[in-house]
């Protein structure tokens, strides 16, 4: 699928637009439009009597033009000849297709012009108002530059070339996401050019070779130059960048930034601090470069066959690159596309770095069900049925596929018996508790889960520690309907805290955050996809809390009692649920009427004067006391 477009041919009146359209459109096997058959007839008096036409004559034609553009659209692809003299005419013709339109600009010398103005006859403008054309005409950045000296047929076969040489999308990096989101864009029937950098040894034709290997990537054109690889794109350029977060993405930019132009599109597709986001979008913004921040969720298979999709940026910006991503983005259960704008500067950045802290503590979680369920006997088949079993209730990818991770044998053995203890990260949950604690928000399950996989690093301390403590959790005695139970209510506290970040970010950075939404895009495609998700959109349009809505409250109460018992259970033969355990103690906080904040206020003002509020006093005044 090639999106329609409406190619508008332009230039000053007898520059030929008309027949040149008239015969690209032919060629195209699209209709044609003429602009000047589309003028009120007040116009038209004014042109025969020699009158120039204003701005505001032009204005109600060029939106009734641009109101034809989109209804052509929807059908096919069409040609319209108009003079578009002036950027804010263009603008207005533009105006939300600007993806979806090519622009021809035929340009000659005054001299070239005004010999075939003077040949011609039954034309409605004198070529004395040729010099005020040259005069109004505000050169086009963005158009296919045509010379008029060529032969007609000459000049239709330069268009048809280089409007079908020049890829509308390019995709810098191909690295396991890059190539999977390349793959994704050819087989929607985007036309791309792909590029990976050439390292002698080790990175070599990579470009070449990767499209050579896919049948899809047939018309894609591949390169190892960046120069070659930007002049391969229809202008505006919207390039995509999947390359590794941080200094390597400021690196790829200022290698781009002297062969782009101005109102190029730069969109970062990978795991970039949401700050880091905003500064590249100011950066770009002072060279006339356009930047959004894109959050992209689904590993390599989701890349390939729809990933969940978060932009965040400027929504002008967005709207030239939503076609794109709203293609190749998962589909809802109705069929919409996992995509939504999330809005401005890093929110898109941000909305990813939480789904990946809410991903941390869901992978966590199911670790501690594997660890309770290992300790009290159970074998990695029988967890993996136990964990199937639990699908009617708490169903979701990760829970998925950690059943499929435990039955994967290797031998005799299982395999998961034979993987080191040691969790990695790439910096995204970093981020998040960073970001948490920085905004002043108790989304404490995503440090918890984050430490969880710190803790584990320290392999060797943690066997000398073993031996020194004598610990050996074994005798653990719990019923397995608990256990699901447990971990359904630390999902909603997770739930809970990871909305509730995004919600307090929004307001802290004044972003308009639609939460519903955000669960809806997360309901497919991306690695926390699940029921529950599915079950806060409508949760959501209500309140960004969810713990205040009544079904969640019902829930969380019948839950409750299995919770307790398991956390108690664990602490008592001494296992390790760092995640199950804070859920509850952070809803014991969090529910409690009257907290032990007030011995900390008090110990505040003994040691540093630093006031407290008393309950007595309504006026909410700050006091101090000599305490000694
Ligand atoms: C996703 C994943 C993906 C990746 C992260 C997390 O949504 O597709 O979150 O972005 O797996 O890099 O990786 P770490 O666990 O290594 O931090």
């Amino acid at each position: 699928m090639i999106l329609n477009n409406v190619i508008f041919i332009m230039g000053v009146s007898g520059c030929g637009k008309s027949t040149i359209g008239e015969l690209l459109s032919e060629e195209l096997s699209v209709p044609f439009f003429d602009g000047d058959d589309f003028h009120p007839q007040s116009n038209i008096e004014k042109m025969s009597n020699g009158i120039p036409l204003n701005d505001e004559d032009r204005y109600d034609w060029l939106v009734t033009l641009n109101e034809l553009a989109k209804k052509q659209l929807q059908k096919n692809s069409c040609v319209i000849v108009c003079s578009a003299l002036k950027k804010s005419y263009r603008d207005i013709l533009n105006r939300n297709i600007q993806n979806q339109v090519k622009w021809i600009h035929l340009s000659g010398s005054f001299d070239q012009i005004f010999e075939r103005l003077k040949n011609r006859k039954h034309h409605f403008m004198s070529s004395d108002l040729l010099q005020s054309q040259f005069d109004t005409l505000e050169e086009p950045e963005n158009a296919i530059e045509i010379n008029i000296g060529l032969k007609p047929q000459e000049i239709i076969e330069e268009i048809i070339k280089k409007i079908k040489m020049k890829s509308e999308f390019g995709l810098f990096g191909l690295g396991v996401m890059g190539k999977s989101l390349s793959r994704n864009l050819a087989q929607k029937g985007f036309e791309i050019s792909i590029f990976n950098r050439e390292a002698k040894g080790t990175e070599e034709d990579v470009a070449i070779n990767f499209k050579n290997a896919h049948k899809e990537l047939e018309k894609a054109q591949a390169f190892s130059e960046i120069e070659a690889f930007v002049n391969s794109l229809q202008t505006p350029r919207r390039i995509m960048l999947m390359v590794n977060a941080g200094k390597i993405t400021d690196m790829v930019i200022e290698d781009l930034i002297p062969f782009l132009t101005d109102g190029d599109i730069l969109i970062d597709g990978g795991n970039s601090n949401y700050l880091e986001t905003k500064e590249r979008y100011d950066y770009l913004k002072s060279k006339n470069i356009h930047f959004i921040g894109v959050g992209v969720s689904g590993g390599e298979e989701g890349a390939l066959k729809g990933p969940s999709i978060m932009p965040g940026g400027n929504k002008e910006t967005y709207n030239l690159v939503k076609p794109y991503l709203n293609s190749i983005a998962a589909k809802d259960i109705n069929n919409l596309p996992c995509c939504t704008y999330i809005g401005e500067e890093g929110s898109g950045h941000f909305v990813k770095m939480v789904h990946n802290g809410i991903e941390y503590v869901e992978m966590q979680l199911l670790a501690e069900v594997y660890t309770i369920l290992k300790t009290m006997g159970h074998n990695p088949d029988e967890i993996a049925d136990i964990l199937e079993s639990w699908k009617s209730k708490a169903d979701s990818y990760l829970l998925d596929i950690t059943a499929k991770v435990l039955r994967k044998k290797d031998g005799n053995d299982w395999l998961v018996n034979k993987i080191v203890d040691k969790a990695g990260n790439k910096g995204t949950g970093n981020w998040a508790a960073i970001a948490t604690a920085q905004l002043g928000v108790p989304s404490t399950l995503i440090p918890s889960a984050l430490f969880a996989r710190y803790t584990s690093y320290y392999k060797e301390e943690r066997l000398q520690a073993n031996k020194n403590f004598t610990i050996n959790p074994s005798a653990i005695n719990l019923d397995t309907e608990e256990i699901l139970k447990a971990y359904q209510f630390a999902r909603i506290i997770n739930h809970y805290q990871g909305l509730k970040l995004i919600s307090e970010a929004g307001k802290a950075y004044k972003w308009k955050l639609n939460l519903s939404e955000i669960a809806r895009i997360w309901t497919n495609g991306c690695i926390i996809k699940s029921d529950l998700i599915m079950e806060l959109i409508p949760v959501l349009k209500e309140d960004d809390n969810i713990l205040t809505h009544k079904t969640i409250i019902n829930q969380v109460k019948s839950l409750k009692p299995s919770i307790n018992k398991v956390v108690s259970e664990c602490i008592l033969n001494e296992l390790a649920i760092p995640c199950l355990s804070e859920s509850v103690s952070f809803f014991n906080g969090y529910t409690t009427a009257n907290s032990s904040a007030n011995i900390i206020q008090a110990q505040r003002d003994y040691f540093g004067a630093h006031t407290y509020q008393r309950t007595d006093d309504t006026s909410e005044k700050f006091h101090h006391t000599n305490w000694k």
